[in-house]
């Protein structure tokens, strides 16, 4: 949530950081700002709304250009969305700068004692008070004042400041929200939020750890910690694709994304799945395995999308290795009295690995002597260093606020996991396990046929478009599926929908059931024992006058005759069959939200890392 950049360098700083915003978006449009040293002072131009207002803004600059800029896209925390609020903020004087990604918890005492000070503030924002504290600390060198400001605040930070005295020097620090830097040669450096806005200028990132300060100067980057002794840090080359950051020709991220799902579930199954041998291997879990096979519980922790990915892997663990384990929150779970547990393994899923409450349950566990293993997306994220060990998913970078293949990439990754324990606790013949891994070896190809009925969902959404309410309904491994199905038509669409194990309507929701509530139900693999029971909840709503639109397997003549609309897929094994099920709703999403009119790649009031509690 929210995105910063910075540049110090002989370049054209605001064209560079202007276009490193636009890369950011994702973390935050409601507005957007940027500071410049020109002609000995820092010239400041903000607006509300996104990054393409700012651009206009910017050509009233005395100047097109800055060797030294800060930039930032805002997602509002405290104070509305407007100019005022928006980043950078500044002090009494308009010499120190500022962008900020965080949240200041303690702001409010802050700021009263600043204004007994004397201090006079303009916006409502908790960011504010740092410039007022690096001011009052200010006594000729920028990183003294931000080193002696830092140890006052509590809560998180991602931070660059600039000083109109030291036309020289950026200076960004880090604790709780992410910040790299990007080196491109020496005395021109990139700072970001992310890579995704540094990679086209540079690979070589250096990724600060908490609670460091860089001072970033013609003469290089130093680097220290909170005792002011120098940490050595080596920049480190990210191998992302320039066009993996790109729309590719398709109208937005997301629905790229969705097109990249056969693609990117190939990159999660590379090297990790051998059908010939029936074997399966996790390099980043290898030495923990055993330790995980014989734990006595597993619990999963993520927050959106990432936990019902979860979800699905605690059906994995309990059906298919016989070992309990539950999903959690990590929002409840960081707060929760459960004693943390050192023989229980402890799984955090993140796409971004940097989500702040999936950190801080890390961390929980961390301290109390647990164990707790990654399943990230983001190389280098703050979730993957940090935890004992961990697998990436290599689904690439995600720029829609609505996860899609992140999500299919999860659950891929999830079910080799399960089978590296099966195989760990020798439970399955070889014939069984062979019979698995052709079958994950399928999906791909099975996702691929998925998306030819892109055409038909599209045309189903110009139908059904107008709706105001929805239900989902999945059992079992697609219970996870109803609940992301509904997630991801809320998000983009604003229709409000709820996910339920098919078997709970009767408990409540299908009191709601008319015309115009239409339900949508995984119906498939007619062979598997909660089939025949989510046929019976179709017949429940039919009875009820309810439109009933399936997701089913290719030659179910039982749902064709009972739903009104259908889209077949093609069948697999019951337990990896989300990741075929969940495509056409996240097809069906989309195109919804496209029939409405709203922005599908920045969905209102949402961000997609989200660092903040
Ligand atoms: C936000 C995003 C979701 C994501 C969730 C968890 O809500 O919009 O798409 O699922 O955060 O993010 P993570 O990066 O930890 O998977």
């Amino acid at each position: 949530m929210c995105g910063i950049i910075g540049y110090l360098g002989p370049g054209d700083g605001i064209s560079l950081s202007l276009r490193g915003l636009e890369r950011l978006e994702y973390r935050g449009y409601d507005s957007a700002g940027l500071a410049a040293w020109q002609k000995g002072k820092i010239v400041c131009q903000k607006t509300k709304g996104q990054v393409k207002i700012l651009r206009q803004k910017i050509l009233s600059l005395p100047e097109s250009k800055s060797h030294l800029v800060i930039a930032h896209n805002r997602w509002a925390t405290h104070g509305e969305p407007s100019k005022i609020n928006a980043h950078p903020q500044s002090d009494c004087s308009r010499k120190i700068f500022l962008v900020h990604n965080g949240v200041i918890e303690n702001y409010q005492s802050l700021k009263k004692w600043l204004k007994e000070r004397g201090h006079s503030f303009f916006s409502q924002t908790d960011t504010e008070v740092i410039a007022h504290l690096i001011e009052e600390n200010y006594q000729g060198n920028l990183l003294e004042a931000v080193q002696k400001t830092l140890p006052l605040l509590s809560g998180a930070y991602g931070l660059a400041v600039i000083s109109e005295s030291e036309p020289e020097r950026l200076v960004v620090a880090k604790k709780g929200s992410p910040l790299v830097i990007g080196v491109c040669q020496k005395g021109e450096y990139i700072v970001a939020s992310d890579p995704v806005a540094i990679i086209e200028h540079t690979r070589k990132i250096i990724y600060l750890d908490d609670e460091e300060i860089g001072v970033l100067s013609p003469q290089g980057v130093r680097i220290t910690n909170s005792s002011n002794s120098l940490v050595k840090k080596e920049a480190q080359s990210v191998e992302w694709d320039l066009a993996k950051i790109e729309k590719e020709g398709f109208p937005h991220f997301m629905l790229k994304e969705i097109f990249k799902q056969p693609e990117t579930i190939k990159n999660a199954l590379r090297g990790r799945v051998n059908k010939k041998q029936g074997k399966v291997k996790l390099g980043g879990l290898k030495d923990w395995l055993s330790f995980i096979a014989n734990c006595p519980r597993a619990v999963f922790l993520a927050c959106g999308t990432s936990w019902h990915a979860g979800l699905i892997g605690k059906y994995y663990f309990e059906n298919l290795v016989g070992l309990p384990a539950n999903a959690e929150y990590a929002s409840e779970f960081r707060y929760s009295q459960q004693p943390i547990d050192p023989q229980v393994a402890y799984f955090v899923i993140s796409q971004s690995g940097e989500t702040a409450d999936t950190l801080a349950s890390l961390r929980k566990i961390k301290k109390h002597g647990g164990h707790v293993f990654g399943l990230i997306n983001v190389v280098g994220s703050t979730i993957a260093r940090e935890a004992d060990a961990g697998v990436y998913i290599h689904a690439g970078p995600e720029i829609g606020v609505a996860s899609t293949k992140a999500f299919t990439s999860q659950v891929t990754l999830l079910s080799i996991l399960a089978l590296s324990l099966v195989q760990e606790k020798k439970l399955w013949p070889l014939s069984e396990m062979k019979k698995s891994l052709i079958a994950l070896e399928q999906i791909p190809q099975q996702v691929e046929e998925v998306l030819k009925n892109a055409k038909r969902i599209k045309s189903l959404a110009k139908k059904y478009y107008q709706f105001q309410n929805a239900l989902y309904l999945g059992r079992e491994y697609n219970f996870p599926v109803a609940l992301e199905g509904a997630l991801k038509l809320k998000e983009i669409s604003y229709i409000h929908a709820e996910g339920y194990p098919a078997a709970e309507i009767k408990h409540g929701p299908i009191a709601l059931i008319d015309q115009n509530m239409p339900t949508f139900v995984v119906a498939t693999n007619p062979d598997d024992l909660v089939y025949q029971k989510v046929i019976t909840n179709i017949e429940e709503i039919k009875a009820r006058g309810g439109n009933i639109l399936a997701v089913a397997n290719s030659g179910d003549k039982v749902i064709e005759n009972l739903a009104n609309q259908v889209i077949l897929v093609p069948q697999t094994l019951d337990f990896l069959s989300p990741i075929i099920n969940i495509i056409p709703w996240q097809l069906w999403s989309y195109y919804v939200a496209v029939q409405r009119g709203c922005d599908v790649d920045k969905p209102r009031n949402l961000a997609k890392s989200v660092t903040v509690e």
